[in-house]
């Protein structure tokens, strides 16, 4: 992953932070610094900034932040060195060699190539004598000819390696084939198999139209068999990241997007119409899940089944899916157990009658609210109007309180006076917590920053306060760097301040760029880490100010290393835990 150095400067340069978090987010100046909504969790007032002299972003609500790498790696859910590519294109930049990036994603491209020959195969197959059941099966569940080439469905024929036999004469290794997942290795002697036999195959295709991955389907209902079996994670499967259908569904005109459990309920939903249905894979949906989403719409409706199961899953995605700022409808399901089977039994209009009653989040948590109580008791009445001032009280538009105050008011029968005192109550509860959560914060910011990973966490408090303010003085204006000759990265109490400043260190003395956005090899939370470092001190730059922190850090190095035994504890753990970090 060792991009040239200067490679990395230009890159930095010729894509300013400000531009590259503008294509995501709307930015609005105020002073120095642009404000905007924070892409990574939801919000409603801007508290993430971008400070473009300091080639930095950093977010107040959520304390992520970095440079511009950093940021395209975080926005997009990628690796370093594709961040690195991405920007590079972005700005026509040529990527020079490097090794590993070049052998990895050879790798993706062999394994993107081998699941489309797979695809292919499967799908011949579906039209071959053996693939007679199977076909008949497709059309007996209601897909015809189209719908089975625009899913590119297929069948895996019921024999041990069939696929395996196939690849190997289109010229995959069999470690080429192991990494794939569509085989399984005898543990008695090595032999590859076919992991799919006999299925109904539904290939799965990122946004960028590959091949990535399979899900088959048993055409024989036994319940000691998985319905349906999927590719497990490789090198270019991450389940968590992709979602079935999205390569067609992104280009609807329909301007939302439709999520459901099923592969079978997505293919019914583009067949009948609703072309901008994706469904989670195999999984429940994760945030990365909705992040993607976020990519395409910002109105999804939630369509899951009707079961018990269903109505969990649906609970657990309406707040992912809101954090990724995405305004989230809910279709209850009724007289069919799926979209599927509610379309071949209803046909299209009825579901678009389903579709247009469909209720924004409020609605259907109202609505499952008042499920829970009987409301013709009195102390039953209380708790519902009770706990529904606590979801009313976290709605920030007045029109919304006051529309779901007056249908909760008259579901319980009060008067709506009556109602909006119990949602001052609420209110006031609600802000008496928040005020607490914000004087912990305020009061507190060592503890409310307080990181979570060993490398981060600081044992020598003294010491580390001083490395900070030296980061952030060298970062603000490098020729300090000058200044501070004498100071070593080895004397840094803090193993990641003495990482960073070795860098920052490395690349002056040899006539480098220094900000943050040149920083390498630090895990996000590393970076978020020292952007928030650089958004506490705003200090004005101040040479006695770094003088007087070399000279506590020195001391409190010297200190820490001609110690007593108790010392030589604490040094000997923090060595193991150097160790660790490598
Ligand atoms: P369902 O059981 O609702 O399947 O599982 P379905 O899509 O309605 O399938 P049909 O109509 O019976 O053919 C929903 C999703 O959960 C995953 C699959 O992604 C499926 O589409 N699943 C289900 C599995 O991964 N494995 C299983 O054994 C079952
Ligand atoms: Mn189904």
């Amino acid at each position: 992953m060792a991009f040239p150095a200067a490679f990395i400067d230009e890159l930095v340069q010729r894509n300013p932070i400000e531009d590259v978090v503008g294509q995501y987010v709307a930015l609005q100046r105020r002073g120095a610094n642009l404000f905007g909504l924070c892409p990574f969790h939801g919000e409603k007032t801007a508290s993430f900034s971008v400070a473009p002299d300091k080639g930095m972003y950093y977010c107040f609500g959520c304390h992520k932040g970095g440079g511009v790498i950093n940021f395209q790696m975080e926005v997009e859910g990628m690796s370093y060195p594709d961040a690195v590519r991405a920007l590079a294109q972005r700005v026509g930049m040529e990527v020079p060699d490097d090794a590993q990036y070049q052998s990895r994603y050879k790798a993706q491209e062999r394994l993107w190539a081998l699941h489309k020959e797979a695809a292919r195969f499967f799908h011949s197959k579906l039209y071959a004598p053996e693939g007679r059941n199977a076909l008949n099966y497709a059309l007996g569940r209601g897909m015809p000819k189209a719908t089975l080439t625009t899913f590119g469905i297929g069948y895996a024929p019921d024999t041990w390696s069939a696929l395996v036999d196939h690849l190997r004469t289109k010229g995959y290794t069999d470690q080429e084939l192991r990494e794939s997942g569509l085989v399984t290795v005898s543990k008695k002697n090595g032999n590859l198999f076919d992991r799919f036999r006999d299925r109904l195959m539904f290939p799965i295709i990122d946004v960028r139209g590959n091949v990535i991955g399979f899900g088959g389907r048993i055409m024989k209902d036994d319940p000691n068999a998985a319905k349906y079996l999927n590719s497990p994670e490789t090198l270019i499967f991450n389940k968590r990241k992709n979602l079935f259908a999205l390569n067609l569904a992104k280009k609807s005109k329909l301007g939302y997007l439709i999520l459901v459990e099923g592969y079978m309920d997505a293919i019914a939903l583009h067949q009948y119409g609703f072309d901008c249905a994706v469904a989670s894979l195999g999984t429940a949906l994760t945030e990365d899940g909705a992040t993607l989403l976020s990519r395409y719409t910002d109105q999804v409706v939630l369509i899951y089944d009707g079961d018990t199961a269903g109505q969990n899953a649906t609970k657990r995605a309406i707040p992912m899916l809101e954090k990724a700022g995405l305004q989230v409808k809910v279709l209850q399901m009724r007289d069919a157990k799926d979209p599927d089977e509610f379309l071949r039994k209803f046909g299209a209009d009825k579901f678009k009658v389903l579709l247009e009653e469909s209720s924004n989040r409020v609605e259907y948590q109202l609505n499952a609210i008042r499920r829970k109580y009987d409301l013709r008791e009195d102390e039953q009445r209380v708790q519902f109007v009770q706990e529904a001032a606590e979801l009313i009280c976290t709605l920030h538009s007045p029109v919304q309180r006051e529309v779901y105050g007056h249908r909760t008011a008259e579901a319980a029968s009060i008067s709506y006076d009556a109602f909006k005192l119990e949602l001052n109550k609420a209110v006031k509860r609600r802000n008496a917590r928040e005020k607490k959560k914000q004087e912990k914060i305020d009061l507190a910011p060592a503890q409310a920053h307080r990181p979570k990973s060993r490398s981060i966490r600081y044992d020598n408090m003294k010491s580390a306060m001083a490395e900070e303010t030296v980061i952030a003085l060298v970062l603000k204006d490098p020729t300090l760097l000058d200044q501070a000759r004498g100071l070593q990265a080895a004397e840094f109490s803090s193993e990641l301040l003495g990482r960073v400043y070795g860098q920052l260190r490395q690349r002056h003395d040899t006539g480098q760029d220094v900000s943050v956005g040149v920083l390498k090899d630090l895990s996000p939370e590393e970076m978020s880490h020292v952007a928030g470092i650089l958004s506490r001190q705003e200090g004005p730059v101040n040479e006695q100010a770094l003088r007087d922190c070399v000279r506590i850090i020195q001391q409190e190095h010297q200190t820490s290393s001609v110690s007593g035994d108790d010392d030589l504890l604490r040094l000997r753990d923090k060595l193991k835990e150097r160790k660790g970090v490598k």
